[in-house]
C-alpha cells in the first residue's frame, strides 16, 4: 500500500505529516522522502545510535537498482532511526532530480507493490512535479493544506487537475485532504468541506493535524522531548484510520485485478 502526502502550493506541513502518519502507522512501513525540491528527513532524524543518517544511501541508490530490476527491494534503501521508523533518504539537492530522469515510474512501481505500507513525501504537487508518477502509482493521494483563502484556491485547482489528470487505466489513486490548523478552531474542517463540496469537488476531507509548533520542532528535530501526548501526534493518530481506509478502496481493487 502506497500513501503519497503532497501539498499544492506552499510549505504547510508535508513533511512533518507524513513523518508523523508513518511512525503511527498501525503495520510495517517505510517512510521514503521522494521531494524532487530536496529532501528534509535525513536532516531532520537520526540512525539509533544518534548519529546521522547516511544521506547518500536512499531515493538515489533506489533509483539506481530500479532501474536495473522491477524487483528492488525498498528495505535494502531504508536506514533504521532512533524511533524505530525506516526511512529512505531523499535527495540532496535538486539537480539530482535531473539525473533520476526517466526511473520514477519504476520506483513508483517498487513503492507500492512494497510488503507492507510505504508513506512518501513528494512534495508540492503539480503537472511537472518529476513526483507524479509515484502519486499515480499509490492507493491514496494525501493532499496537506493550511486554512487561508489562497491556499484553499490553489487546492481547488489542482483538484481540477487531478481530476483531468488520467494516467492510465488504473487511473489516480483515491485523493484525501488533511487541514493543519489551530486546534481549537474546529470550523476549519467544516469551512473547507462546505467550499469543496459548492465547487463539486468529491475528495474527502479526513480530518485536522494540529498546530502545535513544539511538536512540529521535534519532529523536525530541532529541539529534543517526548511528543506522544502532543497534540499534533493525537490528531495524526486520529487520521490513521480514515487514510488506511481511503487507500484500501484502491489497494484492494488493484490487488483483485491484478
Ligand atoms: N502541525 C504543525 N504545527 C506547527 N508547525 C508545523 C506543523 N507542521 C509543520 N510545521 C512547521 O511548518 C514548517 C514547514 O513544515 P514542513 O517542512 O513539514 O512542510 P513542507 O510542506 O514539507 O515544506 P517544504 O516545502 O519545505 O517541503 C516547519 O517549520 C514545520 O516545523
Ligand atoms: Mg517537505
Amino acid at each position: 500500500m502506497l500513501v503519497t502526502v503532497a501539498s499544492a502550493k506552499g510549505s504547510p506541513g508535508v513533511t512533518t505529516t507524513a513523518r508523523v502518519l508513518a511512525s503511527l502507522w498501525p503495520s510495517d512501513v517505510v517512510l521514503v522522502d521522494a521531494d524532487p525540491a530536496g529532501g528534509d528527513l535525513a536532516l531532520w532524524m537520526r540512525a539509533p545510535d544518534g548519529s546521522p543518517l547516511d544521506p547518500e544511501h536512499g531515493l538515489l541508490t533506489l533509483a539506481v537498482e530500479a532501474r536495473r530490476t522491477p524487483n528492488a527491494a525498498v528495505a535494502t534503501h531504508a536506514q533504521p532511526t532512533d524511533g524505530g521508523l525506516p526511512v529512505v533518504c531523499g535527495l540532496q539537492a535538486p539537480e539530482q532530480v535531473a539525473g533520476m530522469g526517466p526511473v520514477w515510474p519504476a520506483i513508483g512501481h517498487v513503492l507500492s507493490s512494497a510488503p507492507g505500507a510505504v508513506v512518501a513525501d513528494v512534495g508540492r504537487l503539480g503537472p511537472d512535479s518529476a513526483a507524479l508518477p509515484l502519486v499515480e502509482a499509490s492507493d491514496v493521494l494525501l493532499l496537506v493544506v493550511r486554512p487561508a483563502v489562497e491556499s484553499y484556491s490553489h487546492l481547488r485547482e489542482r483538484l481540477r487537475w487531478l481530476a483531468r489528470h488520467n494516467p492510465g487505466p488504473r487511473g489516480m489513486p483515491a485523493v484525501g485532504i488533511v487541514v493543519v490548523a489551530d486546534p481549537r478552531d474546529s470550523r476549519a474542517v467544516r469551512d473547507l468541506q462546505q467550499l469543496l463540496a459548492h465547487g463539486a469537488f468529491t475528495a474527502p476531507v479526513l480530518g485536522a493535524v494540529a498546530l502545535d509548533p513544539k511538536a512540529a520542532d521535534v519532529v523536525a528535530g530541532r529541539v529534543e522531548r517526548g511528543i506522544e501526548r502532543s497534540l499534533l501526534v493525537r490528531s495524526v493518530r486520529q487520521l490513521v484510520e480514515p487514510v488506511y481506509d481511503l487507500a484500501s478502496t484502491r489497494h484492494f481493487a488493484h490487488v483483485t485485478r491484478a
